[in-house]
């Protein structure tokens, strides 16, 4: 099986035959230049051009929050936004939190507190809790609650979840001065 179709809802792009578009943008702290068709997502871009394939694919439509990733400090479904929108952009993805080989906190967090069973949804959920741990490195469990509204989880349940990021914004206020 190819790998950038881990998943049986995977949608193929499909050539729109219009001229190539050059896309450069940062991504996980690396430069990227490349030329794409101007119809390719960013969900599809991040995939299939740069095999970075913890990116998900649910419902394509804005809805579930699998495709979240960080693009400019801020929370996005990559899966309607256009690859070249993101001109210029700095894009984090769930690959860029572990560094040196080792997880992040809130990683670390979401494991020990079992805040996943089948870790599909688990990529979007770090990328939407990143961006408020950024922006937000203590917030009440309403804010908490609100972000986690925008992601879909079918079946962890969300108190686990909601204890992992409350557990690693305590962490991190402590461990790293935030
Ligand atoms: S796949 Fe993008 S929001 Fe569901
Ligand atoms: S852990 Fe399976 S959908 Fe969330």
């Amino acid at each position: 099986m190819d790998d950038h179709k881990d998943c049986s809802m995977y949608t193929e792009h499909v050539e729109s035959g219009k001229r190539k578009v050059t896309l450069s943008l940062t991504v996980n702290g690396q430069f990227v230049v490349r030329d794409v068709d101007p119809s390719l997502t960013l969900l599809h871009f991040l995939r299939d051009e740069l095999q970075l394939f913890g990116t998900k694919e649910a419902c394509g439509e804005g809805e579930c929050g699998a495709c979240t990733i960080i693009m400019n400090g801020k929370a996005v479904t990559s899966c309607i936004i256009l690859a070249v929108e993101a001109e210029g952009a700095q894009i984090t993805t769930v690959e860029g939190l572990a560094k040196d080989g080792k997880l992040s906190i809130l990683q670390e967090e979401f494991i020990s507190q079992d805040a996943l069973q089948c870790g599909f949804c688990t990529p979007g959920f770090l990328m939407s809790t990143r961006a408020l741990l950024d922006n937000n490195p203590n917030p009440t469990d309403d804010e908490i609650v609100e972000v986690l509204s925008g992601n879909l989880c079918r079946c962890t349940g969300y108190i686990p979840i909601m204890n992992a990021v409350k557990r690693a914004a305590e962490r991190e206020r402590k461990e790293l001065g935030r």
